[in-house]
């Protein structure tokens, strides 16, 4: 029997390209219905909420992310004073917050991981006293027309947030969370990782097919994760030394991929070549996620002639299974093309 050659191709190219396609993660599931994502579409990852549209790591920054189109929020966490988990970028929160207004007589100066800085910190303030505080944008090109409303959410928050609008929506929203200056906040007796975990475990996320990825700059922590939970760990990498092939695979042996920054993939300058990062990581058996896609000619690599949407489309092309962006909009928008 012929077999027309239309039909053959229909029949016979998906799994060609399955076969061609580095190893993908698998799609993260929602407690009620499975999250359904397009093969050969890269997670869209909202770098600190929609934070190039509202305050970053605020729960309406967050939701903004999710209509857009975000398969993931990403919050970044530190602790109160009294133990509770909050999404912050870093600890000392006097450029993302009103606090220099409220609490002017409480800025210090501490040594943080290497660095002097004064401030103020949420280590030094009670739940009940960030509260009081409203989120700033921290970016002084960006617009400010949010200032002065949204409050500093809790991780519980979060998570309850993402339920809810993936409930809504119909398909899991992703959270993505980061421990930020975890060996300090250890150092005080304020960990992060026991009480991240006691949260995601009361929603049931303690699985590897949760819809979570766990990421931290620091080794020793996802290390010790690795045996506590199933959840997947994403080791963030920004430096040389981080990316050889021996490095990756060594971290292939307690995390699931790596977050690089796009500029260790596409090789730096306008005119740099790409680097093997990403095919290095495939072998290792690592997923790969970029960060950060932000269009301002700041942050914008020179090689886009000023085209945000250039860069996913590199990032794209050259294999990325994850893409953090500001402007979520823009990074769907540039997968959509
Ligand atoms: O977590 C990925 C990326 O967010 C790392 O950079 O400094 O924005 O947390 P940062
Ligand atoms: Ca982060």
């Amino acid at each position: 029997m012929r077999i027309p050659f239309r039909s053959l191709v229909r029949l016979v190219l998906p799994s060609l390209i399955a076969a061609c396609t580095p190893a993908r993660a698998p799609r993260p599931v929602s407690t009620e219905r499975p999250l359904v994502l397009p093969a050969a579409t890269p997670l869209v990852i909202a770098h600190r909420g929609a934070s190039g549209h509202r305050p970053e790591h605020t729960l309406e920054g967050y939701t903004l992310a999710v209509q857009m189109g975000a398969d993931f929020i990403e919050p970044d966490l530190v602790s109160t004073k009294d133990g509770v988990l909050v999404a912050r970028h870093e600890n000392e929160i006097g450029a993302t917050t009103d606090v220099a207004t409220k609490f002017a007589s409480r800025k210090t100066r501490k040594v943080i991981d290497g660095d002097t800085i004064s401030g103020w910190f949420t280590e030094d303030f009670t739940l009940a006293e960030l509260r009081t505080l409203r989120a700033n944008e921290r970016l002084p090109f960006r617009s400010h027309a949010y200032d002065g409303q949204f409050l500093i959410p809790t991780f519980d928050e979060v998570l309850a947030l993402a339920d809810s609008l993936g409930r809504t929506r119909g398909r899991a929203v992703g959270v993505y969370p980061e421990t930020k200056h975890p060996t300090y906040l250890r150092s005080i007796g304020l960990p992060i990782e026991e009480s991240m975990l006691r949260s995601l475990r009361a929603r049931g996320l303690d699985r590897a097919d949760a819809p979570v990825f766990i990421q931290s700059f620091e080794s020793g922590n996802l290390r010790v994760l690795s045996k506590q939970t199933r959840i997947r760990l994403i080791q963030l990498v920004s430096t040389a030394p981080q990316v050889t092939p021996a490095a990756l695979r060594d971290i292939a042996t307690y995390a699931y991929g790596v977050g690089a920054n796009t500029r260790q993939i596409v090789g730096g300058d306008s005119s740099a070549v790409p680097t093997t990062l990403i095919a290095d990581a495939h072998a290792a058996g690592l997923r790969v996620h970029a960060w950060t896609l932000r269009p301002e000619p700041v942050f914008l690599g020179t090689r886009y002639g000023g085209d945000p949407i250039a860069e996913v489309q590199e990032m794209l092309r050259l294999g990325v299974d994850g893409l953090f962006g500001d402007y979520p909009d823009q990074v769907v928008r540039g997968l959509r093309r």
